[in-house]
């Protein structure tokens, strides 16, 4: 059983690592997930597997890839939140499309991707708006997680009937190939694609991802203390152009954590300009 003092011990060494925040009530939660870690490390107690984490040395590096595993929710599926989407769309075309194509790629970043739908649907919204108006639109987008095994899935991207059950039949054709329930997306869609291991608590590493047009970091601040919250906000405001957008979850908000992004209202939905 988990402590209270091995409770805070941990809590505490999570947040430091990864902005994560297990409130107290959430004891039983750590206490499930973290005991594998303990069976697999040979550990009888909480305790050890903290004086592990934090004094083991090189070893810890590998452990800690397992840890952020544990500690992360991972749920996602294609097409999430359609009035977000409606709204991407809307401004792509009032921003980046009109009228003419752009020349240089719009530049979109998918910060907390899990296992890759949420980018892969950003492309396929792009693919579709390519193909009305009869001209390739040059686009990249960045998908970046903490947990290198769901960036393996979403490079793999083999996705089950529970991933796609939010899709249109004649979209899921176009883009996956069917075999036992499993569904394959098409190799060409993720030619634009970049996926890479980032830390939203590592300060350094936002400096890899600049000049953005749109970030879409949904579903992830809401597992943020207000500190964390703040520093990954600030953070994106930096890496997006002057007038870029952001899309958090739609049940997150930056009352309390921004002044410096302007809302903008679209059925269902805001998005967040760099103002
Ligand atoms: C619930 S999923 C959201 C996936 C997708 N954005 C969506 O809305 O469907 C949250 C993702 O955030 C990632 N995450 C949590 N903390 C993170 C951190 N400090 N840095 C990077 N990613 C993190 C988790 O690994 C997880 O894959």
């Amino acid at each position: 059983m988990l402590a209270k003092e091995e409770f805070i011990l941990l809590r505490d060494f999570i947040y430091d690592k990864t902005g994560i925040h297990f409130a107290e009530n959430k004891t039983y939660l750590l206490e499930s997930r973290l005991t594998n870690r303990l069976g697999e490390l040979g550990f009888s107690t909480f305790q050890d597997y903290y004086y592990f984490l934090k004094y083991g040395g090189e070893k810890v590096k590998a452990e800690l890839t397992s840890l952020f595993e544990v500690v992360t929710t991972n749920e996602t599926f294609f097409f999430r939140n359609p009035p977000q989407l409606d709204a991407f769309k809307v401004l792509l075309k009032k921003n980046y499309l009109n009228g003419t194509i752009p020349t240089q790629p719009i530049r979109i970043w998918s910060a907390g991707c899990s296992t890759g739908e949420e980018p892969y649907t950003l492309a396929i919204i792009m693919e579709e708006i390519s193909a009305v108006m009869g001209k390739n639109i040059p686009y990249v987008i960045y998908g970046t997680d903490i947990s290198l095994k769901v960036l393996d899935s979403a490079k793999r991207a083999v996705f089950n009937a529970y991933s796609v059950r939010g899709m249109d039949d004649a979209l899921r054709k176009k883009y996956f190939t069917e075999n036992n329930n499993l569904h394959t997306l098409k190799e060409n869609l993720k030619r634009n694609i970049k996926f890479d291991f980032l830390n939203l608590m590592d300060t350094d590493a936002y400096r890899r991802y600049k000049q953005m047009d749109m970030i879409f970091c949904r579903n992830v601040l809401i597992y943020f203390d207000e500190k964390m919250k703040k520093k990954v906000i600030d953070h994106f405001h930096e890496s997006l152009k002057l007038q870029g957008y952001l899309t958090i979850g739609h049940a997150e908000s930056l009352h309390n954590i921004s002044r410096a992004f302007k809302p903008l209202v679209f059925p269902g939905t805001i998005t967040y300009q760099k103002g």
